[in-house]
C-alpha cells in the first residue's frame, strides 16, 4: 500500500521560444491568463480555481522542464519524498515562494526518465466558470491529462499503479500481448496520465478538457479565423479509446495540446481495464480514421530535473511504432 495520496494532474510547465506568438495561440483557445511578464505567462483554465495549469517560460529551445501532480498535503509530500529517496531515486525540494504561486514541491526522475514534480499548495484565483462573458475560442476548462511517449510501456504501467497507487482504465495491447500503451489515472476519469510506446522520454501531448464537443468545434474557427490552421494537427474525432471527442494542435513551438471532451467515470475499485488490439482501427478514432505520421513521430523533449538538460532518446521495447491499418 502507498502511504501519499496524489490527488490529480496539476500543471505543466513548458518552455516556448517566443511568447508573444504563444499568447496569441492560448488566448485562442480560451484560457485565463492569471498573470504574465516578460518571461512568464501563468494560465488556468475557466474552472480552475488554482493560480495557473500551464506555465510557459521563455527560453532559448522549447522543451517539458516539468510535469506536476497535485498531493493531498504537506504530509504527502514528505512521505512520497522518503519512498523516492528508499528507491535511491534523488529528489530535489524546491522550497515555497522559489516558484510563482506555489508551495513548497519535490522533483524527480521517474523511471521512464520524465521529469515529475509534486506539490500540495498552489495559489487560488478566481474560478471564471459562470464568467460567461469572458469565454472565447475553445473555452478551456481545466487540466485533464499527461500524455508520454516512453520506451518501456509495460514498466510504466507497472510502476505507476504496484508503487504509486495509480488504476488502469484503458489499455492497448500490442506483440506478445505487452503492453503498448496505458491510460492511468488517480481521480476519476479515464486518465490523469497515459504512455505510449516510442522512442522517449518525451512528452505528447497535454490533454485540456472542454465542456462539450461544439467547443472544439468554435475552438478550430478561432484559430482558423486567427491564422492557425496550420496548427491543427488531428480531429476533430471520437477516440474509441477513452470515448473522449478530441482535437490535437500543435503550438507554436511545436508542443502538442489536446482538446478533450466526454469521458466517463473510473471511480469504482472493480471497474475492469478495457483492452484494446493496437490494429483494431476504431481504437484511436472511432469513426476510422488513421492518425498522421506527425502524430506518432514527434514530441516535445524534455529536461532533467538535475542537470537542466535534454534527456537522450531510448528506443522503444516494442517494434511497432504506430498500428497497421488493415481495413
Ligand atoms: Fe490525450
Amino acid at each position: 500500500m502507498v502511504n501519499f495520496d496524489i490527488i490529480r494532474c496539476g500543471r505543466a510547465v513548458l518552455h516556448v521560444t517566443d511568447l508573444e506568438k504563444s499568447k496569441e495561440f492560448y488566448d485562442a483557445l480560451g484560457f485565463i491568463e492569471t498573470e504574465a511578464d516578460s518571461e512568464n505567462i501563468f494560465l488556468r483554465g475557466l474552472e480552475e480555481h488554482n493560480h495557473h495549469s500551464l506555465w510557459l517560460k521563455k527560453k532559448a529551445e522549447p522543451a517539458l522542464e516539468v510535469i506536476s501532480y497535485k498531493v493531498r498535503s504537506e504530509e504527502d509530500l514528505d512521505a512520497l519524498a522518503g519512498f523516492f529517496e528508499s528507491q535511491q531515486r534523488q529528489v530535489i525540494w524546491m522550497e515555497a515562494g522559489s516558484q510563482n504561486a506555489l508551495g513548497r514541491s519535490l522533483r524527480v526522475m521517474d523511471p521512464n526518465g520524465l521529469p515529475v514534480e509534486y506539490y500540495a499548495r498552489m495559489d487560488t484565483a478566481e474560478r471564471m466558470l459562470q464568467r460567461y462573458d469572458v469565454y472565447k475560442g475553445a473555452k478551456v476548462q481545466r487540466i485533464d491529462h499527461f500524455n508520454c511517449m516512453v520506451p518501456d510501456v509495460e514498466g510504466a504501467h507497472n510502476y505507476y499503479i504496484d508503487e504509486l497507487g495509480f488504476a488502469c482504465s484503458e489499455y492497448t495491447a500490442g506483440e506478445e500481448e505487452r503492453i503498448w500503451a496505458a491510460w492511468l489515472h488517480r481521480k476519476p476519469s479515464v486518465h490523469d496520465v497515459a504512455f505510449m510506446n516510442g522512442p522517449g522520454p518525451r512528452l505528447h501531448h497535454v490533454g485540456f478538457w472542454l465542456k462539450d464537443p461544439m467547443s472544439l468545434i468554435d475552438g478550430c474557427d478561432y484559430l482558423a479565423a486567427k491564422g492557425f490552421a496550420p496548427g491543427i494537427e488531428r480531429g476533430p474525432g471520437r477516440h474509441g479509446l477513452s470515448n473522449a471527442f478530441f482535437l490535437y494542435l500543435r503550438d507554436p513551438d511545436g508542443h502538442r495540446i489536446e482538446l478533450y471532451n466526454g469521458d466517463y467515470l473510473t471511480s469504482d475499485p472493480d471497474f475492469k481495464p478495457i483492452r484494446w488490439d493496437l490494429n483494431d482501427p476504431m481504437r484511436q478514432t472511432f469513426w476510422g480514421h488513421e492518425a498522421p505520421d506527425s502524430w506518432f513521430e514527434e514530441a516535445t523533449e524534455v529536461l532533467d530535473v538535475h542537470s537542466g538538460r535534454k534527456r537522450g532518446l531510448e528506443e522503444p521495447l516494442l517494434k511497432k511504432r504506430k498500428p497497421n491499418f488493415v481495413t
